[in-house]
């Protein structure tokens, strides 16, 4: 079964095709977010005109070598997100199954990070397992028992993972989107130091670390950090964004082993933006390793938003056929 997939829930634009939920046949995408570098972060109504710009392009160029008729159903992700980016995707996805007269799959944009995870050539995970997802507007550990059973234990309580990155990117002046910069600088800092030779300066706090229970928090941290910059001119800002990584991934570890540990799962599932992160990579990895829990993350290409997870996503829930009048959600849940 080929799925055509569409994602507009924030600043990507992107139309994958997958056959049988795991083979990617065309993946093309925009992204808007070199206009939000001076605000630090998205604006919403920019976001969504940028959105209008790109869509038929991207649908042109992918129906440009692909045939149209050969695609047996359109998926969408119809949130969560912002409404304005949403709204393009989602009336699209509609128009193309009204006029070609094929089914219409809704998809949470939260499962899609999960299913980016089965467009690999390599091994696939096996549920139950736990899934991480770890983006610019979600911080969020689930248990996905079956492909139609996914139960959530725990999230952010304020500010996402991702959001956290941008704000402390914002702070020391770098471009958004953060991650990748807070990563950058971080690696400056690991690779002038000798092995083992770490001893954190800043006291950055390791927010609801002991807490027992699958929430976050990482608004305090951000305004640790911005604090701590505002009273402090001898900041290392490599250093800074080393030990803020280092807070942030050891409470995203821990809970995530403990979440393994307490659902009995054998396999650990990460998706979002901030799973493409190298140094959360390795501390994962190894930590799974030592529990004998199978780990995966997608490639870094499909940690970010795309089209194609939408497509895969939708081929392992293809039984539910949306209504043409699906609506947007900017707030929906898993
Ligand atoms: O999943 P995503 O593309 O969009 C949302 O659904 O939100 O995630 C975007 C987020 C941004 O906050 C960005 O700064 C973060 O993912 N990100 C990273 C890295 N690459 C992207 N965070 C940490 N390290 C990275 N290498
Ligand atoms: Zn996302």
């Amino acid at each position: 079964m080929v799925i055509l997939g569409i994602e507009s829930t924030c600043d990507e634009t992107s139309v994958g095709i997958v056959e049988n939920g795991r083979k990617i046949i065309s993946s093309i995408d925009a992204t808007s977010a070199n206009l939000f570098e001076k605000y630090g972060g998205v604006v919403p109504e920019i976001a969504a005109r940028e959105q209008v710009k790109f869509i038929i392009p991207l649908l042109k160029e992918t129906f440009s070598n692909f045939d149209l008729k050969k695609i047996d159903a359109f998926a969408v992700a119809y949130g969560p997100g912002l409404i304005g980016s949403l709204l393009i995707g989602v009336e699209t996805a509609k128009t193309l199954s009204f006029f070609l007269n094929k089914p219409l799959i809704a998809v949470n944009h939260l499962e899609g990070h999960v299913y980016a995870n089965w467009l690999t050539t390599g091994k696939i995970p096996i549920l139950p397992a736990i899934a991480l997802i770890i983006s610019g507007g979600h911080t969020d550990l689930v248990f996905v028992k079956s492909f139609d059973d996914f139960k959530w234990l725990g999230g952010t309580l304020d500010d996402s993972v991702g959001e956290a990155f941008d704000k402390v990117a914002k702070i020391l002046g770098l471009s958004y989107p953060g991650g990748p910069q807070v990563e950058k600088l971080a690696k400056t800092f690991s690779d002038s130091l000798g092995a083992d030779n770490f001893k954190p300066l800043y006291n950055l706090p390791f927010p609801m670390i002991n807490s027992r229970d699958f929430n976050f928090s990482f608004s305090g941290i951000k305004t640790f950090v911005f604090n701590l910059v505002k009273n402090n001119r001898e900041i290392n800002p490599n250093r800074l964004c080393f030990e803020f990584q280092k807070s942030v991934f050891d409470v995203l570890e821990k809970k995530t082993i403990l979440a393994l540990r307490e659902y009995d799962a054998k396999c650990l599932i990460v998706g979002g933006g901030v799973s493409a992160n190298n140094f959360l990579r390795k501390m994962i990895n190894d930590s799974c390793l030592k529990i004998e829990v199978d780990c995966y993350f997608p490639a870094k290409k499909f940690s970010i938003d795309n089209g194609a997870m939408i497509a895969s996503a939708a081929f392992f829930k293809k039984n539910y056929v949306s209504p043409l009048d699906l609506s947007a959600s900017s707030t929906l849940h898993f």
